[in-house]
């Protein structure tokens, strides 16, 4: 995996855009977004940039399950703040968290990113290594499905909401292998309580306790970083 230390998230963001601007000059045509806080500082650079994205296919990670599209809290609601209003795509697909079947939803979703292969995949990364709400043992073999969140994730994203009991209880999410099915991976992480899901990333044993340690695989990762979130890698990672 190939690391980049930023000073700061705002640098952190600018890099990302680059590698993504870059990727889609040279004819990345489908990405796989994330919502969350550390894509914030990527999607501004993206916004007042001038790329055109009319060409683009997005594909969202994750959903909850029970929050309509026009939820603040929804990652649809989310994704089009953030980008898709301002930078109109040829398609964006999120999975829908109001389904009634969402068995049958979830193999509709993985027929979408197996007909769309997905060139470029952003991702952040979970205080315990999980990527999207892929928590510690999901399996890496894992297509898209439904999650049952932790109890440590809802306390984690009830920030966004006005009480923890408003947080959903499940989502939607791309499983491992679908991330996995990506082209190249761009994964980010800001702030020194990812520090040591970082290292762990990259050094632990790959298992899947820590789901991100299965990126230690993939052809071509690239990791963006702030120095919080870098303070407990060798020097060797540091440019
Ligand atoms: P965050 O979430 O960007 O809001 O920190 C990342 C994650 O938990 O995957």
């Amino acid at each position: 995996m190939k690391v980049i230390v930023t000073e700061n998230k705002i640098q952190g963001g600018a890099k990302a855009f680059e590698i993504f601007e870059k990727g889609i000059k040279n004819g990345a045509k489908v990405l796989g977004l994330a919502t969350g806080s550390t894509p914030e500082t990527l999607y501004q650079n993206w916004v007042e940039s001038d790329l055109n994205c009319s060409d683009l296919i997005s594909i969202n990670l994750d959903e909850y399950v029970g929050l309509k599209p026009d939820n603040p809290q929804s990652y649809h609601y989310f994704m089009q703040k953030h980008l898709f209003d301002k930078k109109p795509f040829k398609k964006t697909y999120v999975p829908d968290g109001m389904t009634e079947d969402v068995k049958s939803f979830c193999k509709e979703y993985d027929q979408i990113i197996k007909d769309n292969p997905i060139d470029i995949q952003l991702l952040g990364i979970g205080r315990n290594g999980h990527i999207a709400f892929n928590e510690p043992g999901t399996p890496f073999t894992s297509t898209t499905h439904e999650v049952k969140l932790t109890e440590n994730t809802i306390k984690a994203n009830s920030r966004f909401f006005d009480n923890i009991d408003e947080v959903p209880k499940s989502a939607i999410c791309m499983g491992i292998a679908n991330i996995m099915s990506a082209k190249k991976i761009v994964l980010m992480a800001f702030g020194e309580k990812k520090a040591h899901a970082i290292k762990e990333m990259l050094e632990g044993e790959i298992s899947e306790e820590v789901p991100a340690t299965i990126l230690q695989k993939h052809p071509d990762v690239t990791v963006i970083c702030d120095e919080a979130a870098a303070q407990e890698l060798d020097d060797k990672y540091k440019n």
